[in-house]
């Protein structure tokens, strides 16, 4: 994973805009309503990438920083093309592993995580390492390619990937491999409906997901429960 984000990192940004035809940028500010930032709270973009989720949460369109944010991933490439782009600054950069986060319990309000749960080695893991970072009653958002309910569109969705992937792949990085993990990642995924319960066996409560353009995406939520929530 880490080899591959870091020979496609000088142009993730442009491939994401051309793959979703600049949608994925609404379906993230839509990510950051639902987690209902406010001044002060902690938030970590997690699998940040070059910062998307971040650089939103810092609340740079509006001028007011609303939360003090930490952007963590484990690719230096991807962090190298965030922390050039304009308002940056203000976010920390840490470079850490999810499987295994250099922050103590209870560190953040907010855990959110753009693309980034399908691609971990070892997603229960993982889930686990965001419960334990989360304060009691603190929130996980992750938005995510999801899988249709309808398995004629589920087909159909698979084959459009494979070919917009290998077309991507090939005319904006040489490399018709570098964006087939996206299908490849997406069928090892439990995605929505399965990641609900993979979340509560983690210890979460009030899970639950949004779906965006018909299933092809989706927003899942959860939180760290608290002391009055898990009794
Ligand atoms: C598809 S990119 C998403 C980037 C960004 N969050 C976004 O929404 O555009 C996935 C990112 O997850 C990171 N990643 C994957 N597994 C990771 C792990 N175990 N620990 C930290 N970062 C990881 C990769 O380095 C890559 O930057």
């Amino acid at each position: 994973m880490r080899s591959l984000f870091g020979r496609v990192a000088r142009r993730y940004n442009l491939t994401n805009d051309v793959m979703s035809l600049g949608l994925h940028r609404r379906w993230k500010r839509y990510l950051l309503e639902l987690a209902g930032l406010e001044r002060g709270l902690r938030v970590l973009d997690l699998a940040a990438g070059t910062g998307d989720l971040a650089l939103g949460a810092t609340g740079t369109a509006s001028a007011t920083p609303m939360a003090s944010v930490v952007a963590a991933d484990f690719t230096p490439e991807m962090m190298r093309v965030g922390r050039k782009r304009p308002g940056a600054a203000s976010i920390h950069w840490i470079s850490g592993d999810a499987l295994d986060l250099p922050f103590p319990d209870a560190s953040f309000d907010r855990v959110l995580i753009g693309y980034g749960l399908r691609n971990f080695a070892d997603l229960s893991a993982g889930l686990g390492e965001i419960l334990r970072c989360l304060r009691p009653g603190g929130r996980l958002l992750s938005l995510d390619f999801g899988k249709p309910g309808s398995p004629v569109l589920r087909r159909l969705y698979y084959r459009y990937l494979e070919a917009s992937t290998t077309a991507v792949g090939w005319l904006l990085h040489r490399d018709v491999e570098a964006y087939l993990y996206i299908p490849e990642s997406l069928r090892r995924y439990p995605a929505q409906r399965e990641l609900i319960g993979l979340m509560q066996g983690t210890g979460f409560v009030r899970c639950g997901f949004l779906e965006l353009l018909f299933g092809t995406m989706a927003i899942n939520f959860g939180e760290r429960p608290t002391l009055a929530s898990a009794s």
